[in-house]
């Protein structure tokens, strides 16, 4: 086993990701599981990148220790978040549990004094710094061999560096591409602190991309499920630059659940893409196995099966294929708890846990590591038209996720009618560019109401938009009073059935985006 970089793998949900961004400079990297640490006293290699993890080391219990012949080897290190905490906490700091969990973008600001090693850290970058923060823990105090070289606005320790040794901690991640400079922070490292040279200077996810896929699929026949958002329209279009259009097959499953008009604006934008597109006819399936179905996770969980059951039919009737390829995004396998064996499931996503063996179809998903924004980066970059790349996310499920309780046919039309008006108004009023998400939300909830003469009793409506980054955290979508009042108005006129509306001001967490 030789690597320019071992990457030691304390179970970060990030770690894999790390991996992927010393591979893009062209950097040769492997990753190695804590247990295994002491399997590298005696591998050649430039540098060694401890990444985060579940754990905590302010808990009495955690008693990880990094390995003696480290230091007598002299090798650089970078610590990253959990990696940080190590370090600090060998060398006579102090790692303290934060008040709360620190979540999300951060400035911070470099100090550097005469540290070398922060100095090439650094290099010719600005000393302020947009990062992104994901930690419980921080450090309290910097060990006495350590210089604190960054900090947050509010005086937290955002990074060190030894005095005198290549070592360095962080407490960002800039693995993640919300760290705006986080490439340049890794290249650094690899190349002005590790004394690695490399092949690229800028980050070329792309070529990367593609050579990923060819790698892992080489002459084999995809299948790829597109739902015509933003996330399976550039997966398609990366699969098939990758392989060309006949090693890969796309195909819409209409489960019934899917908003207005929207099968047919997909098979539209495909067309215009030049990417061949099956769509099937999937509805009377699902809504069946969905009847009387109540409870959320049972709701996902049937979608998911039926999906697959959609996908095994497909096959038998245009197969065989090798592989089915999907759009799943990071946040996606981060919320069901696909990494980190502490992790909670918050929602199974429709997408992501596996498919069953009998299927015999291997998982392509070359946008696993990925954000939206990141995602969308990549669709402009490949010419994808702009609406397509503007397009708001909308979950697998649909509205089977959006009806609260039971489905019926009649629930799907007035909320597509409604979900409808409200889309319509957005975009109309422009509002829908600078909303990351909405939609419509239908409630088992009758109430009275008096139309002209009339007494009604019928069903309410919630509307719902939210600002987000990556859906992992959403904000409430502030729109104007008169603009929601008129939105309300039209759907309890135009949607007979729906004589109520409300608007949805909670954020996430405590909330999620979607009600089930
Ligand atoms: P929540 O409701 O978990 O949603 O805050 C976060 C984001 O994920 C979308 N979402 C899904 N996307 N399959 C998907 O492809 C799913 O099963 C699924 N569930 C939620 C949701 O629309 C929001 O953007």
């Amino acid at each position: 086993m030789h690597a320019d970089i071992f990457i030691v793998d304390y179970g970060s949900q990030y770690t894999l990701l790390i991996e992927r961004r010393l591979k893009e400079q062209g950097c040769s990297a492997t990753i190695v599981q804590a247990d295994s640490f002491d399997s590298l006293e005696n591998k050649t290699c430039r540098g060694i990148i401890l990444s985060g993890s579940p754990d905590s080391l302010s808990e009495e219990k955690t008693s990880a220790q990094l390995p003696t012949w480290l230091w007598s080897a002299n090798i650089p290190v970078l610590g990253i978040c959990y990696g940080l905490h190590l370090l600090t906490k060998e060398f006579g700091g102090l790692v303290e549990k934060g008040e709360y969990r620190e979540y999300g973008k951060s400035t911070i600001f470099f100090s550097l004094d005469n540290n070398q090693t922060g100095k090439k850290f650094l290099g010719l970058l600005e000393h302020k710094q947009d990062v992104w923060m994901s930690h419980g823990d921080h450090v309290a105090l910097v060990g006495p061999d350590f210089d604190c070289i960054a900090k947050t606005k509010e005086g937290a320790v955002a990074a060190i560096a030894h005095k005198s040794r290549p070592m360095l901690g962080v407490q960002f991640h800039p693995e993640v591409f919300h760290t705006n400079n986080g490439f340049i922070l890794l290249k650094n490292f690899a190349q002005e602190v590790c004394g690695i040279a490399s092949s690229t200077e800028k980050s070329e996810p792309i070529p990367y991309l593609l050579q990923e896929i060819k790698g892992q699929v080489g002459d084999k026949k995809v299948l790829l499920a597109v739902s015509g958002g933003v996330d399976s329209t550039v997966a398609a279009a990366l699969l098939t630059k990758a392989l060309g259009g006949s090693q890969v097959t796309c195909v819409l499953v209409d489960h019934g659940l899917m908003r207005k008009n929207e099968r047919l604006q997909v098979e539209q934008s495909f067309s215009h893409l030049g990417i061949p597109l099956k769509a099937i006819d999937e509805s009377e399936i699902f809504l069946k196995k969905l009847e009387g179905i109540k409870d959320p996770e049972t709701k996902r969980k049937i979608v998911g099966k039926t999906f697959i059951e959609s996908f095994e039919n497909f096959t038998k009737k245009f197969g065989p294929f090798d592989f089915l390829g999907q759009g799943t995004l990071f946040p996606d396998i981060i919320e069901s708890a696909c990494f980190g064996a502490k992790a909670k499931v918050i929602k199974s996503h429709h997408n992501v846990g596996g498919l069953p063996k009998r299927l015999q179809l291997k998982l392509v998903e070359p946008l696993r590591f990925m954000f939206k924004d990141e995602v969308r980066a990549i669709g402009k970059e490949l010419n994808l038209p702009k609406e397509m790349m503007a397009r708001h996310p909308f979950p697998g499920p649909g509205l089977a996720i959006r009806i609260v309780g039971e489905i019926t046919k009649e629930k799907i039309n007035l909320l597509q009618e409604a979900d409808d008006i409200f889309i319509s108004s957005l975009k109309d009023s422009g509002y829908y560019d600078k909303i990351w998400q909405a939609g419509a939300i239908l409630l088992p909830v009758k109430s009275v109401g008096v139309m002209g003469d009339d007494r009604t009793y019928e069903w309410t409506c919630v509307l719902r938009a939210v600002h987000a980054v990556d859906a992992m955290t959403a904000e409430v979508g502030e729109l104007p009073l008169n603009f929601l009042t008129q939105v309300a108005s039209q759907i309890v006129r135009k949607v007979e059935g729906i004589n109520r509306v409300l608007y949805d001001i909670t954020s996430k967490p405590p909330a999620t985006i979607e009600w089930e």
